[in-house]
Formats: C-alpha cells, structure tokens, sequence
C-alpha cells in the first residue's frame, strides 16, 4: 500500500480504492489520486473534468484571455495557436542557439570568477528566465523586466477573485464569474513596456523569429487577429509557465545527481565526450523530474457525477491528481525514493510517469524543458570540475508548486 506523501488539510475519511484517498475540508471533499491508471482517466477526457474552480479563477485573474487561465472552447483555441511555436523543429531552430549563447554568456562569466561558489538555484533561474524571454520577444530593444512582470502578474487576481477562491475552496455552489481584473492603464511600468512594444511591433510589421511574431500572425477562430492584451496575455502565462519550473527542475536534478559520486563521474565523462547525445543525463533530469515534480498536481472539477469502481466523484469534489504521490508510489517503482536514473533504460509502467501532465491539457513545453535541462547541465560539466558545498534541505509546497527548501551551492572550478 502506497503512503500518503502529503496529508494537507482535513482528515482522511474514505479510502475507496489502495490509491485513492478522499479528505473532507469545510464543505467539500478533496481526492487525492496515487493510481496511476484512474489519473490517466481524469487527465485524458477534458470534456467531463475541467480545471480546478479555485486554480481556473486564480489563473484568470492572473493570465486573462491566457491559456493558462481558459477552459472549453477559448482554452482550445489558445492550445492550437501554440502548437508550431513548440514543436519539435520550433524548439531546434529557435531556441537551441539562445540556448548555447545564454549558457556561453553565464558559464563564460563564471570561468572569469575562476574558483567560484555559486548558487545553483539563481543560476538555473537566470539561464531559464533569459532563454523564455529571448524565444518570447527577441528584439534587442525590449529587455523584459521579468521580476516586475511576475510581480505584476501576482497582483492581478482582485478582491472579487480572492473572495471567489474563499467560497469555492469552502465547497459553496457559487458560479464561475468571468470578470476583466484590470484595464491596460493599471498595468505596472513593466508591463506597460511590453505592452507598448507589442503594440509598435504590431503597428510597424515586427517579424522576427520569435513567438511574438507567431502571434501577431495568427487568428481567433472568428478570423480576427489577436489584440494587444490577447498577446499580452499569452507571452505571460508562457513566461511563467516556462521558467520557474525548468529553473526548479535543473536544480533538483544538479542536486540529486552531486550526492551520487559514480553517477556524477559517469555524467562528466558523457559531457565531455565527442557525441552530441547525452543518454544518462537525459535520464538524471528525467528521475530527478520523478521523483521532485516541479507541479506536484493536477488539480481537475468533474463537470458531472461520475464514478470509478467504487470511487464516485461529485462535481463539487477537488480533484488532486498527486502527480508525486503517482511517481513514488511503490506499486510502480521498486524503490521509489532512490535517485536511480538507469531506471529509465528499462520500461517505465504505463502512466505512472507524469511530471508533465497527460492528455490534452498536458505541458505544451516538455521538449523545451527537457532539452533546456539536458544542454544547460551538459554545459556545466564541460566547462567545470564542481564540487558541493551545500545541499537543499527537501522540498516546499507553493500554490500548485514545488520549490527546493534550502540553497544549493556548488564550487566551480574551470577545465
Ligand atoms: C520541467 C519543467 C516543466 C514542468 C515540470 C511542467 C509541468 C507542467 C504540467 C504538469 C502541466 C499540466 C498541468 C495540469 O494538468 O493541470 C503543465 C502545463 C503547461 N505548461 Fe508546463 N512544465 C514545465 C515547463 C514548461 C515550459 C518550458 C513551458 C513553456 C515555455 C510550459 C508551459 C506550459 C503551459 C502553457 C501549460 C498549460 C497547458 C494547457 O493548459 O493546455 N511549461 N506544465
């Protein structure tokens, strides 16, 4: 039987099946999925289970008309007009050469510093915020005040909002409301500069190699282009999306794989060999993505009552796909716990790997997180001989995330 990793809040008060666990909170009931099987049910039919009610309404405060914070039909528009910005050749073509030069510009600057200690966690945050930033908008001539946008991006969900999130997490029937939380003139300097400068670039023609000029290129299904705040909206919820949890995976991963001496001495030789694919660190960032998941959960409504075997689902049940309970629970992976990357040579069961999400609403930039994490540790070992001083201490929850407890600090010396 698989243990439950994180209670939260409310007791247990049903245990319908080995891997599912129902809570009582206030009113309602939250229920959380370790199997992997009944979690590849709800995450694959999109039409019967939405977006969680508290996370949607928080999302839409904060990204507006972005993906990240649409359901139904304007979700799915949202989805399509994002599928050539990251396919596979999108990712090659445009992100590996801001990939190299962003991880020139860092591992240059550190080798200067000669023996140095470094913060791995404000290094993987300033390598991942630069390479999101540059495939966003890639003119020289706006440089996004990311920390401002993100701060921005916070303050966005109002009081209406907030009320909203209080009532439904308390399990009370209050509708869905659909509300603007802001006018282009309350937005902050930063993002009023982006905002002006996707205005100019739609104004002048701005065509570049970037997912800006994507945007500007693409239509509503009505056949209308995108506004302004529509473009807007979208290069936020990407920018969020895109950095923080790729800087929290490479961390975890530079954290897991420094604790284990032969792995590190395997994945050094790798990174300075001549061959231009990197199977085992390919395969630390994969297991450290188990086993430290930087979205520890799918959090999903039903739209109507529906039942697994004996675990039957309310719509005003939360639903808790624990996306790290489902890749430590034992009846998937021998030895859950252990950072074992050769794990992956051999067959994954079907489903329990998960860090991305499944089915449609699954991470529309996998390919760029994993290749990110690969060449941005690849990079590292070539260029350094790296010794840890300091290890994080464990994980920490945030609304929907995880973040390393602690710093990770490693001594580099250049080769
Ligand atoms: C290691 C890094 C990453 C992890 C672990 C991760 C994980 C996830 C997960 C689990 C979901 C699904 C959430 C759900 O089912 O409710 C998701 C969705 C999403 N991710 Fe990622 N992600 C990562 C990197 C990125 C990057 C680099 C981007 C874009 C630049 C991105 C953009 C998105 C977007 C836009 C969605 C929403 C998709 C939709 O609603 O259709 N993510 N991510």
């Amino acid at each position: 039987m698989t243990e439950i990793v994180e209670k939260g809040l409310g007791r247990v008060v049903a245990q319908p099946s080995a891997h599912v666990f129902i809570r009582q909170k206030f009113f309602n009931r939250t229920i959380d999925i370790t199997d992997a099987d009944i979690a590849a049910e709800i995450l694959r039919d999109n039409e019967t289970f939405h977006l969680e009610k508290t996370f949607l309404t928080l999302f839409h405060g904060m990204f507006d008309t972005g993906i990240m914070g649409q359901e139904g039909a304007p979700w799915k528009s949202r989805r399509q007009m994002l599928h050539v910005p990251f396919r596979q050749k999108s990712i090659e073509d445009r992100f590996r050469p801001i990939m190299e030069s962003e991880s020139a510009r860092i591992f240059n600057r550190l080798a200067l510093g000669q023996s140095e200690t470094v913060n791995v966690f404000s290094l993987t945050e300033e390598f991942t915020c630069a390479v999101i930033a540059r495939g966003l908008i890639e003119s020289p001539q706006i440089k996004m005040d990311i920390a401002g946008l993100v701060k921005d991006l916070q303050k966005r969900p109002n009081l209406s909002h907030f009320a909203q999130v209080i009532l439904l997490q308390q399990g009370l029937p209050i509708p869905f409301v659909h509300r603007r939380p802001r006018s282009p003139d309350t937005l902050s300097r930063p993002s009023q500069d982006v905002m002006n400068f996707i205005r100019k670039a739609r104004d002048e023609g701005y065509d570049k190699n970037d997912i800006l000029s994507d945007l500007l290129k693409v239509k509503n299904p009505d056949g209308s282009a995108l506004t302004e705040s529509e473009i807007y909206d979208q290069i936020t919820s990407l920018l969020l999306a895109g950095f923080f949890t790729t800087q929290t995976a490479i961390a975890f991963a530079i954290d897991e794989m420094t604790k284990e001496p032969a792995i590190l001495e395997r994945a050094v030789a790798e990174a300075r060999s001549d061959g231009t694919q990197y199977p085992l660190i390919e395969n630390v960032v994969k297991e450290s993505l188990r086993l430290h998941p930087p979205v520890h959960g799918s959090f999903r409504n039903a739209t109507k009552p529906v039942s697994f075997g004996a675990l039957e689902i309310k719509p005003s049940d939360m639903l808790r796909v624990d996306i790290r309970g489902i890749q430590r629970n034992a009846a998937y992976f021998n030895e859950p716990d252990k950072f074992d990357p050769d794990r992956f040579n051999g067959p994954i069961p079907k489903n329990a790997y998960i860090p991305f999400g499944y089915g449609l609403r699954s991470c529309i930039g996998q390919r760029l997180a994993m290749q990110e994490s690969v060449h941005f540790i690849v990079a590292l070992l070539k260029n350094f001989d790296i010794e840890t001083t300091q290890h994080f201490e464990g994980e920490r929850k945030s609304i929907g995330f995880m973040v390393p407890r602690g710093e990770l600090k490693i001594q580099v010396q250049p080769v």
